[in-house]
């Protein structure tokens, strides 16, 4: 868990497996206040040593009655800090401040009309009526002594409460989701009215923070950072430098599954903006002889994961007594990779695919950042543009973009394609309009006809999407002339290709990468 200097100001959000959950704690730092996700069983001897200025407690799939629900510790209702609770955090402070929960005839999901009565203090400025967005089976039925109601509508006549000698507070609904009205304005009105905080931290604040906290962390030790090119990896490596300065050696792993001039492209911006020192390794042979045959999704990765982490001890090493290893994990690869609350949809190649045993300690300044956060700090710390804005790309690189088996000949297939489709996107000027795009090499062949003969061949698939944090993706609605111009170029200039399709599918339910 990333932490920070024990002066800062800030609110902790207990995770009680809801799907919002880390969006809250952003939203609360896009509040201009620090914030943090920790497991909704954290001590509370640990939550007063954190010092938090507020305490939210997220929703969560179970249901309170349920014995084998999460439980709060009733004791962090008596910290005397404000407590927000949304959801299942609402119905648990009902619960153990006597009140009732149970089901009613039927659960509310999606936007519901409501009614602000009374004088409430976190719906303080919101029109009388607004939209909520639900996600709910329980309600609370009863409030529990000295709160009063905040919101209703006929249907959940308890939709919103407070005890403001307490400081408890509660919504059944989501503030934290854009589709709810005024949500931002209710958690600023948590924030800056019941906690009494001031909008002070940028995701620049990092910078400071966790530049003391990789010195705390790290101490005398030697330090090596995986770099990859991407924005992520940057970032984490020039906050540990400014943390430890020469202590630092960054690594970059040529796995042989990078795109097309990749490997030198990386090597040359490093060299130009970065003065540490940098081991270029090239283990193309390495990873590629160990995926050799591999073509199950989970297992691909969880090969790389494991060569990258032997890799870096192998190079380490080399360098004498190297404890721990920077990487630039983010919030979105920790919560793919699956939480103890939270499912696991693949193993990011960072966290759910390192193996049990390694000889380093991680350092991984960016894990509760989401990558546009990241980005701000990137621009902060001068980083060129080209690094800063450059479109995500997976650790595990072509190998989860080949599917079915990774040979030689679908690696030349997939770079060049993929090459093709890029410089088209560019062209178009829609590179940085674009979470990513690039191209999908599927495991099957059909048939087509170039000239006179028949060919038997793979079809490439064009994968452009648009997101804010890769949590949730949208298929991007590209021009049909630039469409077309990918089509017809990867057909005619690419041997072996004979089709071109278009995935438009969303995230949910489909995934950004194919595998
Ligand atoms: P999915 O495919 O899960 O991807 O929608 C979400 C974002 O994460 C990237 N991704 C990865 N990044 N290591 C990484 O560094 C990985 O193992 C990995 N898997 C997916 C993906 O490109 C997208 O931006």
């Amino acid at each position: 868990m990333m932490s920070v200097p024990a002066e800062s100001e800030r609110v902790l959000v207990l995770d009680f497996g809801g799907q919002y959950a880390q969006l809250i704690a952003r939203r609360v730092r896009e509040c201009r206040v620090y914030s943090e996700l920790i497991p909704f069983d954290t001590p509370v001897d640990e939550i007063r040593r954190l010092r938090p200025s507020g305490l939210i407690l997220s929703g969560g799939p179970s249901s309170v009655n349920n014995p084998d629900a999460p439980q709060l510790d009733p004791e962090i209702l008596n910290l005397s800090v404000p407590v927000l609770g949304i959801c299942y955090g609402l119905q648990m402070i009902a619960k153990i401040r006597g009140g009732r929960v149970g089901r009613t005839d039927r659960a509310e999901y999606g936007g519901i009309d409501l009614n602000v009565v009374g004088n409430s203090r976190v719906l303080e400025g919101v029109p009388q009526r607004f939209s909520g967005w639900m996600s709910h089976g329980d309600s609370v039925l009863e409030t529990p002594p000295g709160f009063e109601v905040v919101a209703r509508s006929p249907e959940i006549p308890i939709a919103a409460m407070e005890d403001r000698e307490s400081g408890h507070y509660g919504v059944q609904f989501h503030p934290e989701v854009r589709h709810t009205d005024h949500g931002q304005e209710m958690l600023k009105n948590f924030l800056f009215r019941v906690c009494d905080l001031a909008p002070t931290w940028t995701p620049v604040s990092i910078i400071e923070e966790s530049t003391e906290r990789i010195r705390e962390q790290v101490g005398a030790g030697c330090v090596i950072c995986g770099l990859s090119g991407g924005v992520d990896s940057a970032v984490a490596a020039l906050l540990t430098y400014k943390a430890v300065g020469d202590k630092l050696t960054c690594i970059f792993i040529d796995h042989g599954l990078m795109r097309q001039d990749e490997g030198r492209e990386v090597e040359n911006a490093f060299r130009n903006y970065f003065h540490v020192p940098l081991i270029h390794v090239h283990a193309e042979d390495r990873f590629l002889s160990k995926l050799a045959g591999v073509t199950d999704p989970e297992t691909k990765r969880r090969i790389i994961g494991e060569e990258f982490i032997r890799t870096f001890e192998e190079e380490a090493a080399g360098l004498g007594e190297v404890s721990y290893l920077v990487q630039g994990t983010l919030y979105s690869d920790v919560i793919e990779s699956g939480t103890r609350d939270a499912a696991r949809i693949k193993s990011h190649h960072n966290v759910g695919g390192l193996p049990e045993q390694m000889d380093f300690e991680l350092v991984e300044p960016l894990r509760m950042l989401f990558k546009d956060e990241v980005r701000v700090v990137g621009e902060e710390l001068g980083l060129p543009e080209e690094m800063v804005w450059r479109q995500p790309f997976p650790g595990p690189g072509l190998a989860i973009r080949i599917i079915g088996d990774i040979t030689e000949e679908r690696l030349i297939i997939l770079r060049h394609s993929d090459a093709i489709l890029l410089e088209e996107v560019r062209k178009a000027g829609y590179y940085q309009k674009l979470w990513q795009s690039f191209a999908v090499l599927p495991a099957i062949r059909s048939v087509g006809v170039m000239g006179d003969e028949r060919t038997y061949a793979y079809p490439v698939v064009i994968r452009a999407v648009t997101s804010d944090d890769a949590m949730t993706a949208d298929w991007a609605r590209l021009p049909y002339p630039l469409l077309e111009r990918m089509s017809s170029r990867i057909i005619n200039e690419v041997p072996g290709v004979n089709r071109v399709a278009l995935d438009i599918s969303s995230k949910p339910p489909a995934t950004i990468e194919w595998e």
